[in-house]
């Protein structure tokens, strides 16, 4: 894979135009737009099909988590949509995650279509381990081992990644293999400010780890030139 595909760029922004006026800024700089709950609450579907009309691939991170046949039509609908690829949450459980990649093959299959990349949402970033326990009950394993394990989950249900923190793409690597698909946010480059992310990382430093795919929102979409922003990043991930 290209440097540049492996960068998906975070339209987090209200506006359909703001949201365009990126695409069009940065199609050949990127290779996936993330259109999160903002954008896509906002506008509503139409968005998807504006961003793949300038020859975008999109990213359509909504999380759904509700019961099986819930999640499932809405994974049928959402495959007519043709993202690239879409999520839902781990903590969903096997049942769901396992009816939603049905749903898409069978949905894929019958628009002769290719199925969408179908990613599970581990823990979220901003749970901590102490959250984990006192609030959440979730006791005898750590973030880490957690995550670990409904990533397993997620593959053994049929889908075919995960979102997670920069933290936990080693282990995912070497617990699922070299062919599931490891998506991060939480990126930084060196040049660029934290702003509220904390635990981060570099997408060099994410790239070594085994990460396919980087979220990258602010670096790009707030740098004074955000063309050279994203052409700085491609540039580090392809040094030697
Ligand atoms: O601007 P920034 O690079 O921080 O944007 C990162 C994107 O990734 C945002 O859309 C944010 O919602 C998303 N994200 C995240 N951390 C998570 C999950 C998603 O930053 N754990």
């Amino acid at each position: 894979m290209e440097a540049k595909d492996r960068i998906v760029l975070a339209l987090d922004v209200d506006t359909a135009e703001e949201a365009l006026g990126l695409v069009d800024k940065l199609n050949q700089h990127v290779g996936v737009f993330k259109i999160g709950m903002q954008l896509y609450n906002g506008i509503g579907p139409d968005i998807v099909h504006r961003v793949h009309d300038l020859g975008g691939k999109v990213f359509l991170d909504l999380k759904l988590h509700d019961i099986p046949n819930t999640v499932a039509s809405a994974a049928r609908v959402l495959t007519r949509l043709n993202a690239f690829m879409f999520n839902v949450h781990a903590a969903g459980g096997r049942e769901m995650m396992s009816q939603a990649a049905q749903a898409c093959r069978v949905q894929a299959d019958r628009l002769g279509t290719p199925a969408p990349l179908l990613l599970a949402v581990t823990v979220l970033t901003s749970i901590s381990g102490q959250e984990l326990k006192d609030d959440m009950y979730i006791t005898g394993l750590n973030v880490e081992e957690l995550v670990v394990k409904w990533a397993l989950m997620a593959q053994e249900s049929g889908l075919g990644g995960v979102v997670c923190s920069p933290q936990e793409i080693a282990p995912i690597r070497s617990a699922c293999g070299p062919d599931f698909k490891i998506v991060t946010p939480g990126i930084r480059p060196l040049w660029s400010a934290a702003n509220d992310q904390k635990r981060i990382t570099t997408p060099r430093q994410a790239l070594d780890q085994g990460a396919d795919y980087m979220v990258i929102g602010r670096p790009i979409v707030q740098a004074d030139d955000p063309v050279t922003a994203a052409q700085r990043i491609i540039e580090e991930l392809e040094a030697e």
